[in-house]
């Protein structure tokens, strides 16, 4: 039984990729023609996907997360001496409806049971959230999708974490946020979050400021560090 960690706690927002949806899906449905690398080609895909956000934001050269997913594919394929533009182009749809992780529709259920606001705050473009969101059915759960494009800049830019207190008019601190992602939960508490690592993937803590103030393996562990 996991004690309350959380107190004093109006919204939870959820990071999408890697913490509501998995990211390895698309491949794992439509990379069939990557044979034994199908792995490799989604670890890559998902990294220079990352590192592309990181870079355009410091160049100040924005373009949407659909694009940076596309040329973060495009790198990974070409990386693996991969050139098939039907499977580029079926991985990238793949990527509009990737399965949300088995326990997501429940926690969310419980969390609105206990009439907590919920929320997504994400990199991915309207039109991907959207998309990830009705593909999952978990649109009646979740009170705002939020997207980086309102900002023009990526996470971890202190203007997207602020995108939460407007829209829901609440200090950082009555904020709880959860990323599976460790820079992204660093960086919302640096920002003054109550963030929740949901580590799923065993992977180190980051040299970063800040520490999160829980760390869970998958997100039916929530709601007992919200007392719920
Ligand atoms: C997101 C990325 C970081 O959804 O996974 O914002």
């Amino acid at each position: 039984m996991t004690n309350q960690v959380f107190s004093d706690i109006a919204v939870c927002i959820f990071d999408a990729y890697g913490t509501l949806f998995d990211v390895h899906s698309a491949v794992g449905r439509g990379g069939a023609p990557l044979g034994e690398k199908a792995p490799g080609v989604s670890d890559l895909w998902r990294q220079k996907q990352l590192e592309y956000t990181w870079l355009r934001s410091l160049m100040g050269a924005h373009v949407d997360f659909w694009q940076v997913t596309c040329d973060g594919l495009d790198f990974a394929l070409e990386a693996h001496g991969v050139e098939n533009n039907a499977l580029r182009d079926e991985l990238m749809q793949l990527y509009l409806t990737l399965d949300a992780y088995r326990e997501v529709p429940a926690m969310l259920q419980t969390l609105k049971d206990g009439d907590m606001k919920t929320g997504i705050l994400s990199n991915g473009s309207p039109k991907m959230l959207d998309a990830a969101v009705a593909s999952a059915g978990i649109a009646g759960n979740l009170d705002a999708v939020l997207s980086v494009e309102d900002v023009g800049i990526f996470k971890p830019a202190p203007s997207v974490y602020q995108l939460v207190l407007d829209r829901f008019g609440v200090e950082a601190g009555e904020v709880c946020f959860m990323s599976s992602n460790a820079w992204d939960a660093a960086a919302a508490g640096h920002f003054g979050f109550n963030v929740a690592w949901v580590n799923r993937f065993n992977k180190t803590t980051e040299r970063i400021p800040e520490k999160p103030r829980a760390v869970i393996q998958n997100l039916a562990e929530l709601p007992p560090l919200l007392g719920l």
